[in-house]
């Protein structure tokens, strides 16, 4: 049976299969789900091996097992590197905004609900269902290879280290992603640049103790005052940032990409209708879209300080902490972010308290050359299973291990997502549109044929 009947012939039983590897919560930012997030991967293993696949391990790490699987009968036929992730989000509802269980998947309005459904599940899913579908047909035109991680929505930092080490293993002409979103249904896109990540934590300490803030306020510095005294200083009214040198290796966009980008437009109305929020913010000299796609950032992801809880607490509390991380743009490098932040909390800070930054985790930008002959090919494959010629946009999301995959394999890497912008990922109500689901695995069976043919 042709590839495409196959996939026809058999969507129900590719959901219900989806279903049971989106019922694993496997949220790798908890260690409570350690026993899920190894669930998930065997999960796969079982599954992979299920479909023909060959050579299916976990390669052990110090943190979540790697999922690995290949068919290499492909003979002298360009040989594919899949990546996807099957660590997921914490899905918790304090405000009660899931419709149905995070981790019971449901169908509705053509989507399915569930967490990690779009990020990453279903997309990989995509992918292997591709595959499959060849490997029924008894000719897949291509080597594949997969690898699967589990600490992608936690920073990769075993990944990175595994890549290097597997230089042979993962060897591949192309490495294909699927793990990023489109514009519409109607409006496929392609990302041909991600932002870079640098995670911190910044703790200013005070009294050794939690203090009375009557006995000693006034008199004793308040950390959670100093903490947003020196978050203060972070950005200007603009939204520009202050941390001296933190723009020197951002590299320029030149005018013909900055008119291609100019064709996905971040429009207010889209901004009002995704996120609730009335106005934009940020640098007034970049458009909306530029502020993400191509501009970095320092955000404030959370800050803890004193009493939280239910009514007052009169305390002068002993420390307070922020959680921040930047979105790196070429040519920035993470650590030298890392220690120009460091370099200037440590200038801004008073005397009358002391503080440290520390970094958690990092990953390199990536861009992707839209001219070589995978390129082609994938924009062949969009335009077959979207029926539209897909256009390239950057995304301000981060997937950490692409920079790797480029340096440390030589390949280059296709990021050849299927979400939707509304797909909620990261956040309640997170889905995959099912129509997503097929013309994925249609547009991927494509590009494989056609990488192949
Ligand atoms: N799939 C996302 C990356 C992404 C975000 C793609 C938005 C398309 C749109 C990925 O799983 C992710 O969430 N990455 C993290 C990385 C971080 C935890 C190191 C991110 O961007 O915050
Ligand atoms: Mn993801
Ligand atoms: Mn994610």
């Amino acid at each position: 049976m042709n590839p495409y009947d196959f996939v026809d012939a058999n969507r129900k039983d590719f959901i219900e299969e989806l279903k049971e590897l989106l019922r694993i919560p496997s949220i790798s930012t908890m260690s409570e789900h350690k026993g899920d997030v190894r669930r998930a991967a065997e999960w796969l293993k079982a599954h992979l091996e299920s479909i023909g696949m060959a050579r299916v391990a976990l390669y052990e790490t110090p943190g979540n097992p790697i999922v690995y699987a290949e068919w290499m009968e492909a003979g002298d036929a360009p040989t594919v590197l899949i990546y996807g992730h099957y660590d997921v989000q914490p899905a918790d509802d304090a405000d009660n905004l899931w419709l149905s269980d995070p981790f019971e998947p449901e169908v509705r309005d053509g989507s399915l609900y569930a967490r990690g459904a779009t990020d990453d599940k279903g997309q990989t899913f995509t992918q292997i269902k591709a595959i499959q579908s060849l490997l029924a047909n008894g000719q897949v035109p291509v080597n594949v290879k997969f690898i699967i991680e589990g600490e992608e929505e936690s920073g990769s930092t075993n990944l990175y280290p595994f890549v290097e080490q597997h230089t042979d293993l993962l060897a591949a002409d192309v490495v294909i992603v699927s793990d990023t979103s489109i514009l519409g249904l109607d409006r496929p896109s392609i990302v041909v640049g991600l932002r870079g990540i640098v995670s911190l934590e910044i703790e200013v300490r005070g009294p050794s103790y939690d203090l009375h803030s009557g006995m000693y306020g006034g008199l004793v510095q308040n950390p959670a005052q100093a903490l947003v005294q020196i978050l203060a200083a972070m950005h200007d009214e603009h939204g520009h940032i202050m941390v001296p040198g933190f723009y020197d290796n951002v590299r320029e966009v030149d005018e013909t990409e900055r008119a291609e980008l100019a064709k996905a437009p971040f429009t207010l109305e889209r901004l009002q209708r995704e996120t609730g929020v009335r106005v934009a913010w940020g640098e007034p000299e970049y458009a909306p879209h530029e502020r993400i796609g191509i501009r970095p950032t320092l955000e404030f992801n959370g800050l803890v300080s004193g009493w939280t809880g239910e009514g007052g607490k009169t305390v002068l509390p002993a420390k307070a902490l922020a959680k921040v991380t930047c979105r790196l743009v070429p040519d920035q490098s993470p650590d030298e972010i890392y220690r120009k932040i460091r370099d200037y909390v440590a200038a801004i800070t008073p005397e009358t308290v002391t503080s440290e930054v520390r970094k958690l985790h990092e990953g390199m930008w990536a861009v992707v050359d839209t001219e070589s002959a995978y390129m082609q090919a994938a924009v062949r494959a969009y335009e077959f299973g979207f029926g539209k010629r897909p256009i390239f946009m950057r995304e301000g999301g981060s997937i950490p291990i692409v920079g790797t995959f480029q340096q440390h394999l030589g390949a280059p890497v296709i990021l050849m997502g299927f979400g939707l912008p509304d797909d909620g990922l990261h956040g309640p109500n997170e889905k995959y549109s099912l129509h997503c689901f097929d013309r994925g695995m249609k547009t991927a069976i494509k590009f494989y044929e056609e990488l192949g043919g």
